[in-house]
């Protein structure tokens, strides 16, 4: 089996695995998908990482949604692709994942968004369709999985001129948290989450995407994730009052010092054609 295959092999079984996981807590409800609410039920842990504001600001970035053509790459458990349907797009949903594509399926069915919600397993580095064929091209927590000098065309070539491409990502941008994720995930009880094929997205991997889209990549900062992420690979700083002061630490130096953004832990990157 070539190194590729392998590597698809990997991570199809992983994220099977994990969306069996997340469905055997999951109720019905878990699956709705609220019009203006930004919190993914199935993975409640989200807003106190930031995410809620990450997916709002992916959002306000494509601007309306109605009728336009939507690729979600990666597209997991199917929240965005629900959400970005419950907003009026025509989405296409892959991921190679089995077991992601039947519950992006089920979620659009769930939240009565199914006649506008295509799902295709396919690998994000192979795309098949027509060149210039959608709007806007999103993923969330995809682009690190993949090799972008080899996605990165291939997203510009199937964007309609003028078209969008917005990813949420974790980024590597902050030593200290890279140190800390590599020296303690995995190990001293702390879990690891993904693949060992995966690893945050760095500047110079955006350098490369911003190349490919002549210069049009532009990097956001949703909110400041530092101490949240710190405290939960440090074990000793656990309980709902540490919670609450790490969280407002963050969201002090979020207001209070804009430069100490971009050394979150998850950022936007914005492409255009
Ligand atoms: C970190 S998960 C994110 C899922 C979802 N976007 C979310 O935010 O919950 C990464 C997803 O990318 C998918 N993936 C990884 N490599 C892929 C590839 N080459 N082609 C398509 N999907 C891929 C995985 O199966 C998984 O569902």
């Amino acid at each position: 089996m070539s190194e590729q295959s392998e590597k698809l092999k990997t991570e199809s079984e992983f994220w099977d695995k994990n969306i069996s996981e997340m469905l055997s807590d999951a109720e019905r409800a878990d699956l709705f998908v609220a019009d203006n609410s930004y919190d993914d039920k199935l993975k409640p842990q989200l807003p106190f990482y930031g995410l809620d504001k990450a997916v709002k600001m992916c959002l306000d970035l494509l601007g309306d949604l109605n009728g336009k053509k939507v690729l979600d790459c990666g597209c997991g458990n199917g929240f965005m692709s629900t959400l970005l349907a419950k907003k009026g797009a025509q989405v296409t949903a892959i991921d190679i994942s089995e077991k992601s594509i039947e519950l992006t399926r089920n979620r659009a069915l769930v939240n009565n968004v199914s006649d506008q919600v295509i799902t295709v397993v396919m690998d994000f580095e192979e795309l098949e369709f027509e060149d210039e064929s959608f709007d806007f091209v999103v993923g969330n927590f995809v682009l690190h999985h993949i090799e972008l000098d080899k996605t990165g065309p291939a997203i510009k070539q199937v964007l309609k001129p003028g078209g969008k491409a917005v990813f949420i990502e974790t980024s590597a941008q902050n030593r200290l948290l890279m140190l800390a994720r590599d020296g303690l995930t995995g190990r001293f009880g702390v879990p690891k989450y993904g693949t060992d094929d995966e690893a945050p997205l760095s500047l110079e991997q955006t350098q490369i995407l911003g190349k490919l889209f002549d210069g049009k990549c532009t990097l956001h900062y949703p909110s400041f994730v530092f101490f949240r992420l710190l405290a939960g690979y440090i074990r000793f700083f656990k309980g709902p009052t540490m919670m609450r002061l790490v969280y407002r630490l963050d969201s002090a130096i979020y207001n209070m010092f804009p430069g100490l953004r971009r050394f979150t832990y998850y950022k936007i990157v914005e492409l255009g054609k």
